[in-house]
């Protein structure tokens, strides 16, 4: 297959994790026969800097001519510690999720048995965890209208949502949920919230089209303690934009890093790859960013386009450097990695795979740059 591939790496860790995500896709490339183009484009702090917008149009109309993007992380201190700055890197992200209405944010959570020992929660609560979040991507609180009263003393930003905007996302989780555990939960607030009991009574009325799904509701709040106490009550969890941001952090400890985590942000016409992490700009080049995120994103992206067996490639060798122990030092304080060694590691065991073979061990422990 012939994919034309933009990559939108960012700031902080982004370009150097998103240039591992594409030594695995170039190692699939190589391995499966396809052929994968990358194109790079500005975007976030850096895309201010050079050009005076988080969001270029040359890099809008290069998202729209591509089969898929890449994009790695936005933002920068200089913004965090300035909340009233008129332009700010994260525009450009929200900007482009609009702009190629990608209303649909699905983030996967897996708890891989290496790393149970790395969360903070009891392994009793985490093992086998496999939970995947939809969050609804261009509407809400975020996209509201927002408004400042003239003295600047009152502030106000809208949540709205309309049927069509619920509808088509939750087409997408109880198709998922269908081929996974068929159980479907939907948070909100309906006990206060106007747009919550409009996403219930879409939900309930959508339920008899999926009679195989079970459908649940919870309250954001409940729903915030439940996935750290009993995580494996959920299989797909439907929520809007503001609560899926912060639940898909929640629930980023359950499998020991955030660092781990990729996510899938789909329209009907376009669709872009993405870690859930952000910019992370104290760790930038200094090799201790995790890749994973980055690299699972890239096999989400290979699902995406029906490469099942590519896409399994990828977390296969990402399960052997996980069971090796060859990570960064959020997974491994003790004897960490460096970023690159580990998208070299994933490359080279994605092109040749060598289960039981001692000596390929040996080599990735012995000539490891440790940090
Ligand atoms: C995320 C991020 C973004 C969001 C920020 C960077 C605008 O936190 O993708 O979860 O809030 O959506
Ligand atoms: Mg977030």
């Amino acid at each position: 297959m012939k994919l034309n591939i933009a990559v939108l790496s960012g700031d902080g860790i982004g370009p150097e994790v998103t240039n591992q995500a594409i030594k695995a896709l170039e190692a699939v490339a190589d391995r499966f026969n396809h052929f994968f183009t990358f194109k790079e484009a500005l975007i976030g702090a850096i895309a201010i800097e050079k050009t005076g917008s988080p969001l270029p149009d040359k890099t809008l109309e290069l998202c729209s001519t591509t089969d898929a993007i890449l994009f790695g992380a936005i933002g920068a201190t200089k913004y965090d510690n300035d909340p009233i700055a008129k332009i700010r890197p994260e525009q450009g992200l929200l900007k482009l999720r609009k702009a190629l209405g990608l209303y649909a944010n699905i983030r996967p959570i897996k708890a891989y048995d290496s790393i149970l020992k790395r969360s903070p929660l009891r392994s009793r609560i985490t093992k086998g965890i496999d939970i995947t979040i939809y969050r609804e991507l261009t509407g809400g609180i975020y996209f509201g209208e927002q408004h400042l009263s003239d003295d600047g003393t009152v502030a106000s930003d809208l949540c709205q949502y309309s049927q069509l905007e619920i509808e088509r996302i939750a087409h997408m989780a109880f198709k998922d949920a269908q081929k996974r555990r068929k159980k479907l939960t939907l948070v909100d607030k309906a006990n206060v919230l106007e747009s919550s009991r409009l996403w219930r009574r879409v939900i309930s009325d959508m339920a008899s089209q999926y009679s195989d799904v079970e459908v649940k509701y919870m309250f954001a709040d409940n729903a915030a303690s439940q996935l750290l106490k009993k995580p494996s009550q959920f299989d797909v969890i439907l929520t809007d934009n503001m609560f899926g941001d912060i639940l898909s952090e929640a629930a980023s400890v359950i499998g020991g890093s955030i660092g781990i985590l990729p996510s899938a942000s789909l329209g009907d016409n376009f669709c872009m790859f993405d870690p859930y992490h952000s910019s992370y700009n104290r760790a930038t080049g200094k090799g201790i960013a995790n890749p994973i995120a980055a690299i699972l994103s890239a096999a989400m992206l290979l699902e995406h386009f029906d490469l099942h067996e590519e896409a399994q490639s990828i977390k296969t060798a990402v399960e052997k450097a996980l069971e090796l122990n060859l990570t960064t030092p959020d997974l491994n304080k003790e004897k960490p990695f460096t970023t690159e060694k580990i998208g070299d590691f994933i490359g080279d065991y994605i092109q040749e795979p060598q289960e039981g073979n001692i000596n390929y061990y040996n080599i990735y422990m012995g000539q490891s740059t440790i940090i």
